[in-house]
């Protein structure tokens, strides 16, 4: 199987069959692809919470233009970024490094002044749309690695990130709702007919 077949199995569910459930282990494994994503500096700005209470996924439909998938997917997972992002999260990152390296903390002084100087010299604005540009790079490994196992996927911009903030008590633990993803298996969904649409390459590809 190639990447190209595994892209184009892939598709944005509308209905899941909520009587399948994606199994721990492979559950565990997209998670893990989460948190193995990339991001600028490897400051990894950001939390991913799997939502399993079905009353909270209740409450969350309710603030998700009422889309099936966020009660009937197998798993729901909400993609925050961080909102306390600053100069202690930089020295903790720092020391991770080392720690994890084997190396001293003084040998990464360049890294971190680097890191420092992209985080304390930007907005609370910039800083935090910052970091949900690093969210969205981790959905995307998370919806590549779906299709790669064939687990289905929905990812979700269409809803109320103030109302989930407040539903899953997120200010608090200092993030912030950014993408929701439902995962799981397709049901009987039409939308699964439906033929890609997609520009042409010669439009989205341009060689200089
Ligand atoms: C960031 C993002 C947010 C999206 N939000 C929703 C959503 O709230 N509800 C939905 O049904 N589809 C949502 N989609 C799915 C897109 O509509 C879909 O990916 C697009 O139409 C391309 O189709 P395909 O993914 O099936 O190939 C979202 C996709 C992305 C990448």
């Amino acid at each position: 199987m190639t990447v190209i077949e595994d892209m184009n199995w892939r598709y944005a569910v509308k209905v899941f069959d909520s009587a399948k459930k994606v199994p721990q282990k492979d559950l565990d494994e997209l998670l893990e692809v989460l948190r193995l994503s990339p991001s600028s500096f490897g400051l990894q700005p950001w939390k991913f919470l799997l939502i399993t209470d079905s009353k909270i996924r209740a409450e969350l439909r309710k603030n998700s233009w009422d889309q099936p998938k966020v009660t009937d997917a197998s798993q729901l997972i909400v993609l925050c970024a961080r909102t306390d992002m600053n100069e202690a999260y930089v020295h903790k990152f720092v020391k991770s490094i080392a720690e994890t390296r084997g190396i001293p903390v003084d040998a990464l002084k360049d890294y971190q002044g680097m890191m420092l100087g992209s985080v304390t010299g930007r907005s609370q604005e910039d800083l935090l749309n910052w970091s949900k540009k690093q969210v969205y790079i981790s959905l995307g490994t998370l919806l590549t690695a779906c299709a790669v196992k064939r687990i289905d996927a929905c990812p979700m911009e269409g809803f109320d990130a103030t109302a989930y903030d407040k539903i899953l008590g997120l200010a608090q633990k200092g993030l912030t709702a950014t993408v929701v993803c439902a995962v799981g298996y397709r049901g009987a969904d039409e939308a699964a007919k439906d033929k890609k649409v997609r520009f042409p390459k010669s439009e989205v590809i341009t060689e200089i």
